[in-house]
């Protein structure tokens, strides 16, 4: 670098997804644990995006065009994500489905982590969400946090998660840090808005 040269270092901003919207759900307990850890990093802008609070409606019903204009700029201003991924009956939430379906070109070539959660760790949901992504061009990471009900949270309700999940975390975070700033150009290339 030439000195007197200013050098602007762009932070990726990396929304942490709460993949359920019930009352009583768990899934804001887990989101913040993991933002507590990814926000030690100082890597990146990290932030909950709850799409709850967007008020979504179903695909195709009319009315609620802000929510999803809303929603759209939202998923377009982030480079990358973690979505938190609860199971129900063996697949993700309806309601996260919809979430992904409603848009397009917002998700594509960025990066994703998948931190699930159920009683087999929600590991079904998450391989469900991997064939999703696919076909939204999100490159989803290899390393997987994967949750326990029976024994990352009590009662199923009030999560406290074993000590080495930690690790686990750091290291999706390192993969997807490390993917969301490589496909960076292609988002600013023609390639990249085919
Ligand atoms: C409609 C429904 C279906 C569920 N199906 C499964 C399932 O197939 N496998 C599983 O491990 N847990 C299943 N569960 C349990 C959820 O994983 C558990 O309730 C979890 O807390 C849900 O996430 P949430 O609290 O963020 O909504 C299901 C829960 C609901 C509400």
């Amino acid at each position: 670098m030439a000195q007197g040269e200013i050098t602007v270092i762009h932070h990726l901003s990396i929304g942490i997804i709460l993949g359920s919207t019930r009352p009583g759900r768990v899934s804001p307990q887990v989101g913040n644990w993991v933002k507590g850890i990814a926000d030690k990093r100082a890597d990146a802008n990290y932030e909950i995006v709850d799409i709850a609070e967007f008020k979504l409606p179903f695909l195709g019903e009319a009315g609620a065009e802000e929510a999803v204009k809303k929603w759209s700029a939202k998923i377009e201003s982030l480079d990358g994500f973690v979505f938190i991924v609860a199971e129900y009956n063996h697949s993700i939430t309806g309601a996260l489905k919809n979430a992904l379906d409603l848009l397009r070109d917002e998700w594509h070539n960025k990066a994703a982590g998948i931190v699930s959660y159920g009683s087999t760790g929600g590991a079904r949901a998450a391989e469900h969400l991997r064939g999703i992504l696919a076909e939204l061009q999100v490159a989803d990471v290899r390393t997987h946090p994967t949750l326990n009900l029976f024994t990352d949270f009590e009662n199923m309700a009030v999560f406290k998660p074993a000590a080495a999940h930690e690790q686990t975390v750091t290291q999706m975070l390192d993969q997807l840090i490390a993917w969301s700033g490589a496909l960076k150009p292609l988002r600013k290339s023609p390639v990249g808005q085919a």
